[in-house]
């Protein structure tokens, strides 16, 4: 009888101390975890932006979630976003190892390189090989519209029908950063960029879906043949493709006159002769892939937000071809400087990319030694979301946090501001490489195209659904437009 008590104790002591949720002493505060589930089940895996905002309320801006064992620390909010990756930069930047999207990419890339001398060194030369790509004959600017002519008669081919804008703005995007990673472009039907775009969309999908978590979560499953090794599948495929034009380029090139990144990059591996670590072949396969990934979804899922609500709030539409006709009067191409010029399609750029929200989490970040943030202790090697939603649609910092509404950029004088909480490409030193490049994209394509159409919403299509996909990405949901010539209104 004693025994069965003595054991009855013994059993609820231990169910109480692993309920505790073992957080480290004055770690951020969060929901109590179970055992082996952590806080899986405060979460709706699917999507949980709604539950990260729910815990935001009960716990404050910088709170703790177990992924299983792994505790991770979520910081909200402008205030503490920019404590962390602007004034603890040295602290907040690196990238965690032993999860899912390492795995996969096998941590050799960039966009998940730690903090260190392999990412400051080739970030360094990843942003001076875009900027010069930016200067000389055959400008940035040349290759972007060079694209959109290609978009223009994809829509000239669908005048007076509707079609989904989906396959032409992933396959522009993508085409816009192979010009300069590869020199190259590849017809919308071309079967190398048609499974390198599937396999980007895919993975970005599993990235931040239910089985990441999972394999995040539960290394012990990690070898078995689950939903998740299609990503890794994905990868492999990218990989090969990838090798392929090095191998081309290797043949074809000109040593010191480079024709685009591949060049550049074989060059400097020239240069550096023995001395060539960090750099190497093996790394431009993946540093290339980083960039042709993270310039392809990022920008495509941003237009895509961008044409729903143009075509579904026509008075705005009407307002950024008022003031387009009356800046570029008979001139034929906009340029990027034309925006000084331009406050209100200024603003409607902006609002799109701050309701688009297009890295709703960022990319994970990690502390790289032991530190405080917000009064709460956090040790070296700690996983960190630095939750970009919570700053995108934070009361107080807009005007209108919860509607599109291009007046959240404008002044009383409606002249263009950009509140400092914008910040959909990050902020610190990890902040989004390829910025200047997404901005003339989206500047560039968005203007000519309103110049020239008028894209309506389908009578027959209901009512237009702005709640986007979950992913790595925020995608919207597939819907169709209505094309027609503006001189034909
Ligand atoms: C609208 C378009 C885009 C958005 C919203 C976006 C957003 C972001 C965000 C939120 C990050 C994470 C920053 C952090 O870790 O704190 C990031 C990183 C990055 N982005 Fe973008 N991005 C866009 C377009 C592009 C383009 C066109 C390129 C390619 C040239 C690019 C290349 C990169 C790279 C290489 C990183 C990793 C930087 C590092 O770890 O140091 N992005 N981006």
């Amino acid at each position: 009888m004693f025994a069965a008590a003595l054991l009855l104790c013994i059993c609820i002591w231990l169910v109480i101390v692993l309920l505790k949720s073992g957080r480290p002493k004055n770690f951020p505060p969060g929901p109590p975890a179970v055992p082996v589930l952590g806080n899986l089940l405060n979460l709706n895996l699917e999507n949980p932006l709604k539950d990260f905002e729910r815990l935001r309320k009960s716990y404050g801006n910088v709170y703790s979630l177990f992924l299983g064992r792994k505790p991770v620390v979520f910081i909200n909010g402008f205030h503490a976003i920019k404590e962390a990756l602007v004034t603890k930069a040295a602290d907040f930047s690196g990238r965690p190892r032993d999860i899912f999207v390492v795995d996969v990419t096998q941590g050799k890339g960039l966009v998940l390189a730690d903090y260190g001398p392999f990412w400051k060194e080739h970030r360094r030369f990843a942003l001076m090989t875009l900027r010069n790509f930016g200067l000389g004959k055959n400008t940035m600017e040349d290759r972007i519209h060079g694209e959109i002519q290609h978009i223009i008669k994809t829509l000239d081919n669908n005048i007076g029908k509707s079609m989904s804008p989906q396959v032409m703005f992933h396959n522009a995007a993508s085409n816009i950063i192979c010009q300069v990673l590869f020199g190259t472009r590849y017809e919308y039907d071309d079967k190398f960029i048609k499974e390198v775009v599937r396999c980007f969309m895919e993975n970005s999908k599993i990235a931040n879906g239910p089985w990441s978590v999972v394999y995040d979560s539960y290394p012990i499953v990690r070898k078995l043949p689950l939903p998740f090794k299609k990503a890794f599948k994905n990868f492999e495929i990218c990989k090969n493709l990838t090798s392929n034009l090095v191998n081309e380029h290797k043949k074809t090139r000109v040593p010191g006159d480079p024709r685009d990144f591949l060049d550049c990059y074989l060059d400097e591996l020239d240069k550096r002769g023995s001395d060539a670590p960090p750099f190497s072949e093996e790394r431009l396969i993946f540093m290339t892939l980083d960039l042709h990934f993270a310039g392809t979804d990022t920008t495509s899922n941003t237009l895509l937000t961008g044409f729903l609500y143009l075509t579904t709030y026509p008075n705005i539409q009407e307002r950024c071809q008022q003031e387009i006709d009356q800046v570029l009067q008979g001139k034929d191409l906009v340029s990027f400087d034309d925006r000084h010029n331009m406050p209100y399609m200024q603003a409607v750029v902006h609002e799109v990319q701050r309701v688009a929200n297009t890295a709703p989490l960022s990319v994970f970040h990690c502390t790289s030694k032991d530190t405080e943030l917000m009064g709460y202790s956090i040790p070296k090697g700690t996983m960190i979301v630095p939750n970009l939603t919570s700053v995108l649609n934070e009361e107080g910092q807009w005007k209108f946090p919860h509607d599109f509404n291009p007046e959240n950029f404008l002044s009383d004088q409606g002249e263009f501001v950009k509140p400092e909480a914008f910040m959909p490409f990050s902020t610190g030193p990890r902040m989004c490489l390829g910025e200047g490049l997404a901005r003339m994209e989206l500047f560039l394509i968005m203007v000519t195209l309103l110049k020239k159409f008028k894209f309506l919403w389908p009578e027959d299509a209901g009512e237009p659904d702005y709640t986007p996909e979950f992913g790595v990405t925020l995608t919207p949901k597939p819907y169709r437009m209505k094309i027609k010539h503006r001189e034909m209104q």
